[in-house]
């Protein structure tokens, strides 16, 4: 069975990497709490969408997935009153949207059309699965960074509420591991259904966690090379029209230009000399990955 887990974006940023510098801001390690609470809230509407198209069967599903609903708000409710009591934001999270350009990605049309059951739950169990896993990546890591940072009263509350989550999420992997390998076992059909599936959801994850972390020049075309990857994995007559609906947006998306000026700006207001010194040299750096990806591709 493919293990279908997420990895680091091109430049070699997973968790481990971006958070010791998140937790040293206050203001960013705030916007990734929200984050966090946006993701949560944002997955009851997906699992409950689920719940929805399963239409009562099986039963031990949809009731699993109800009792996984009530965890996912509960998470949402323990990171909406934390950041209630730190005084920060609850709105919508700045910058490009994990979450959404998950959704984006994601064949809606030929999800839609599944009239089997099995597909339907398939494809439902391995998009779900695989964001819990990133999850599970961050929280881990969120965990052990704030256990090497100050203990600060502020910090003690929020790893408190991480701890609190983690383990549910740990459990819920596992529940879905279970499931997909259950709905394997039916037939070499079924099997070869969950591992399509899975490598697709893990292009799709992939590509929507990069575009919420690769800022730097030259995104766009690392973008579109993820779009390839996601499309690679469909059946060959579905590519042209996956493609043809996203590339716009993948290559022109306004919250990438948008994010860009708000985190150049910032870092030239904290220190203009570090922007020309560092900054400015790392967003060019993204111009080299370009040329390295392409010359890659020409050999
Ligand atoms: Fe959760
Ligand atoms: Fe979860």
């Amino acid at each position: 069975m493919t293990v279908a887990y997420p990895h680091k974006s091109n430049n070699g940023m997973g968790a481990r990497e971006i958070l010791p510098h998140v937790v040293r801001d206050r203001k960013l390690h705030l916007v990734m709490l929200n984050r966090y609470r946006y993701n949560e809230q944002h997955s009851c509407l997906d699992l409950t969408d689920l719940v929805e198209k399963l239409d009562g069967q099986p039963k031990e599903l949809v009731r699993d997935l109800s009792h996984h609903i009530a965890d996912e708000a509960r998470h949402a409710m323990w990171l909406t009153d934390l950041l209630m009591e730190l005084g920060a934001d609850i709105g919508k999270p700045p910058g490009v949207s994990y979450i959404k350009e998950f959704d984006r990605l994601i064949d809606q049309e030929s999800y839609k059309q599944q009239g089997n059951l099995d597909d339907r739950l398939i494809h439902g169990l391995a998009a779900i699965n695989v964001t819990e896993k990133r999850g599970c990546e961050y929280f881990s890591a969120h965990i052990k960074v704030l256990k090497e940072a100050p203990k600060t009263e502020e910090n003690i509350k929020i790893i408190k509420t991480i701890e609190q989550i983690f383990p549910e999420e740990v459990g819920h992997v596992r529940w879905g591991n279970r499931w997909l390998a259950q709905i394997a076992k039916k037939s070499p059909e079924h099997r070869q259904k969950v591992e399509q599936a899975k490598c697709q959801y893990v292009a799709i994850e992939q590509a929507a966690y990069e575009s919420g972390i690769d800022l730097m020049a030259g995104a766009e075309l690392r973008r579109l090379n993820n779009l390839l990857e996601v499309a690679n994995t469909l059946p060959v007559w579905e590519r042209p029209q996956y493609l043809i609906e996203r590339l716009p947006h993948t290559l022109l998306a306004p919250e990438l230009q948008m994010t860009r000026i708000q985190v150049a700006q910032k870092a030239w207001q904290q220190d203009p000399q570090g922007f020309i010194e560092k900054f400015v040299p790392m967003f060019l750096n993204g111009l080299n990955q370009v040329s390295k990806n392409q010359q890659k591709a020409v050999s």
